[in-house]
């Protein structure tokens, strides 16, 4: 090797060595982020990650969009709000609330609202699912998408998430799948969160996309009593 070659070679392990703990913690955030599927901002988050979800969005509104097409849905964890704009443009007779606990993901999704002129039946305000600031037996339906393993209280917020609903109103709550998860939040945990609730009983399916991937899991929960319109 030559002299300048050592040399870069001596300088690079030295800074390696003086920044050891710094670059540990910058690693060590970054797998925290793409294990928590969560960006650093509310614009790298939809250009980088909800911007190629959009085949999934699609899939959504349909389930949500037939399930309550005339009704008051609310989205939590609404993000930057690509899922609820799609939603009220496949269902014209439907309001949509969004609530985040981000008011950057919030401010986002408002302009897209407005820009996609729906802001008169689509609005988003900020809010942790712990703590809706919502009143009781307002919705038809609760719509949510890969929020759920970032609540802080999943026990609080499906309680929410049931205070808020109608009698007959159903959630639809979809998340990573648990292989996606780190091990100890996966297994059956969403079946003991679910048995633990005011919901009682609810059921978890496999949801398979992109193609025949198992990325994604759907809770259902139902509130109990006679849907009334
Ligand atoms: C991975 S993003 C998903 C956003 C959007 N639903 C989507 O599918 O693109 C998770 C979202 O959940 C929100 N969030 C995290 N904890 C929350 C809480 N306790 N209450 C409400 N929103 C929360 C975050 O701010 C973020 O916008």
């Amino acid at each position: 090797m030559s002299r300048r070659s050592w040399l870069v070679l001596i300088t690079v392990l030295s800074a390696a060595a003086l920044y050891r703990d710094r670059l540990r913690a910058v690693l060590e955030q970054a797998s925290a982020n793409v294990r928590d599927f969560d960006l650093p901002s509310a614009g790298a988050y939809d250009a980088l990650v909800a911007s190629v979800l959009e085949g999934f969005y699609d899939r959504v509104a349909g389930e949500v969009a037939a399930a309550h097409p005339g009704g008051k849905v609310l989205e939590v964890g609404s993000g930057p709000g690509r899922l609820a704009v799609r939603l009220a443009r496949e269902a014209p007779g439907m309001t949509l609330t969004g609530v985040d606990i981000s008011g950057a993901m919030v401010e986002r999704a408002n302009r897209r609202a407005a820009r996609a002129g729906l802001s008169e039946r689509v609005r988003f305000r900020v809010g942790d699912v712990a703590a809706l600031p919502l009143p009781d037996g307002e919705f038809d339906g609760v719509v949510s998408t890969l929020s759920l393993h970032h609540w802080s209280d999943p026990a609080r917020g499906l309680a929410e998430i049931h205070r808020i609903l109608k009698p007959g109103g159903e959630a639809r709550i979809y998340d990573l799948a648990h292989w996606l998860w780190l091990p100890a939040r996966g297994g059956d945990r969403l079946a003991r969160l679910t048995a633990a609730s005011p919901f009682g009983e609810g059921q978890v399916e496999v949801v398979r996309w992109p193609g025949s991937v198992p990325a994604f899991v759907l809770l259902r929960l139902r509130r109990a009593g006679e849907a009334r319109s």
